[in-house]
């Protein structure tokens, strides 16, 4: 079983990452975390290169994260909420399944890549609002081919309550790693 993370945080030892060390631990498999404020993947620049052609122009680290997502089980996307989105990061990262997206509507292309499992964590150090980064982390899922996505996981008031202290969002991911696949203990 192979999951990707893709880590909206820039926190090394933030609230994301407790609950993304949380989930690992208890997932199966191999794993594949991508660190969207430390990784090279650079932005899409709408270069329109996808509207022709497979694949993309920037040859950068996301060239491999293309290959994971093909033949994956999994996909989870787990983010700081910034000013109500995921963060700008993460969208730069997410920016570049543009690709996916050209290739269903322009190229007219089958992708074969394996549909797959997914799910969301968010966390905030307000009083919970996810609409839109929970709608945009499920389009973001979507274009990867992934619509069997778990209820969402969420930790708010972090300011206040680490993550890793709230007991909902810790059986929450617990609930997600079942879904997924869990290690048999
Ligand atoms: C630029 C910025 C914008 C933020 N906007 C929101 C917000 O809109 N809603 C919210 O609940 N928390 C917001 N927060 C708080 C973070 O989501 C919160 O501190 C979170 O726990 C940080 O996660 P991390 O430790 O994984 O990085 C914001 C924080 C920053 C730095």
């Amino acid at each position: 079983m192979k999951t990707l993370i893709l880590n909206g945080s820039p926190r090394k030892n933030g609230d994301t990452v407790s609950l993304i060390k949380k989930l690992t631990s208890e997932l199966e498999g191999v794993i594949k975390i991508i660190d969207a404020y430390r990784c090279d993947i650079s932005p899409c620049i709408d270069c329109r290169y996808c509207w022709k052609n497979s694949g993309c122009a920037i040859n950068d680290e996301m060239q491999e994260v293309y290959k994971y997502i093909e033949d994956c089980d999994n996909i989870v996307i787990a983010s700081p909420i910034y000013f109500s989105e995921l963060t700008g990061k993460l969208l730069d990262v997410g920016s570049r399944l543009q690709t996916l997206f050209c290739a269903k509507y322009f190229r007219k292309e089958d992708l074969n890549i394996k549909p797959k499992k997914g799910a969301v964590i968010l966390v905030g150090g307000g009083d919970g609002r996810i609409e839109k980064p929970y709608e945009t982390a499920c389009t973001l899922l979507h274009h990867m081919n992934c619509y069997d996505i778990y209820d969402v996981v969420c930790s708010f008031n972090t300011n206040e309550v680490p993550a890793l202290e709230d007991k909902q969002a810790v059986e929450g991911v617990e609930s997600v790693a079942r879904f997924l696949g869990a290690k048999n203990k």
